[in-house]
C-alpha cells in the first residue's frame, strides 16, 4: 500500500504542477501548453496506464485490509474505545478513500473521458482551460470539487506518516520532520487543487 500510495503521491504533485499554471493569469495558455504535453507526449501517456494500475491495486489493497481488520475482531468490543486508541482519520481511512473514488469518477468523467474521446475520435484536443472554466460554473459541481479535495487532505495525513512508518522511515531519528513533511504536503497539495474551482468560480471567470 505504501508503494501505490506514494507512486500516487508522486503523480499529485505533477498533476497540482500542470494544473497550477492557470494562475498564471495568461487565459489558459501556459497551463494548455503543459496540458497539452501531458496528453500527448507518448511516454507520459504509457505511464498513464501505469497511474490507473496502480490507483486500482491502492483500491483493492485499501479493501482488503479493510475487511482483513474487521474479521480479526468477529467480536466486537462492547464499549469503542474511540479516540483514546486512533485518531478519526486514521479510522476513517475507508471512508475517506471511498469519497475520493466517487470524486475520481465524476472528476473522470468531466475531464479526462471527453478529452481522450475527443484524441482518438474527434477533431484533436479539448481546449482544457475553457472546458475548466464553464464547469467551474456550476456551484453544485465546485461543491463536490472542494469535497474531494477535502476528503484527500485528511487522507493523506494518515496515508502520508503510514507510508514512511511502513517504509522505516518513521524511525524515532525522523519522526518529527517526516511527520511535519506529511502535514505540510498533506495540506498545500489539496489547497492548491481546491483553489482551482474557487478560482474559476470568482476572478478567472
Ligand atoms: C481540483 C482541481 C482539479 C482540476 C481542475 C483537475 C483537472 C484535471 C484535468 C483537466 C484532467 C485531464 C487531463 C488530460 O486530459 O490528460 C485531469 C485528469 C486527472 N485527474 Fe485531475 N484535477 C483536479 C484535481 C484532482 C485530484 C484531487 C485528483 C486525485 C485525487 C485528480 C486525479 C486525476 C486523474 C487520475 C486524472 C487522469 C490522469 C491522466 O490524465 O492521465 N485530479 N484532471
Amino acid at each position: 500500500m505504501s508503494l501505490t500510495g506514494l507512486f500516487l503521491i508522486l503523480f499529485l504533485i505533477v498533476h497540482c504542477y500542470v494544473n497550477a499554471q492557470i494562475f498564471m493569469m495568461d487565459d489558459g495558455k501556459s497551463f494548455n501548453e503543459a496540458a497539452h504535453f501531458m496528453g500527448t507526449n507518448f511516454i507520459i501517456r504509457t505511464v498513464e496506464f501505469g497511474l490507473f494500475f496502480f490507483l486500482g491495486l491502492h483500491i483493492v489493497q485499501g479493501l482488503s485490509l479493510y475487511f482483513k481488520n474487521q474479521s480479526r475482531r468477529p467480536v466486537k468490543y462492547a464499549v469503542s474505545a474511540g479516540n483514546k486508541t486512533s485518531k478519526w482519520y486514521s479510522r476513517s481511512m475507508a471512508i475517506l478513500g471511498t469519497l475520493i473514488l466517487l470524486f475520481l469518477v465524476v472528476h473522470l468523467a468531466n475531464f479526462w473521458a471527453p478529452n481522450r474521446y475527443e484524441q482518438t475520435f474527434g477533431a484533436g484536443e479539448k481546449d482544457m482551460y475553457i472546458e475548466m472554466k464553464n464547469l467551474f460554473q456550476n456551484p453544485i459541481i465546485v461543491a463536490i470539487y472542494l469535497m474531494g479535495c477535502f476528503s484527500l487532505a485528511w487522507h493523506l495525513v494518515h496515508g502520508f506518516y503510514s507510508a514512511m512508518q511502513t517504509l522505516g522511515l518513521g524511525t524515532h531519528k525522523y519522526k518529527s520532520m517526516i511527520k511535519s513533511i506529511g502535514w505540510a504536503f498533506s495540506i498545500i497539495v489539496p489547497l492548491v487543487f481546491a483553489l482551482m474551482p474557487i478560482a474559476f468560480i470568482t476572478f478567472l471567470k
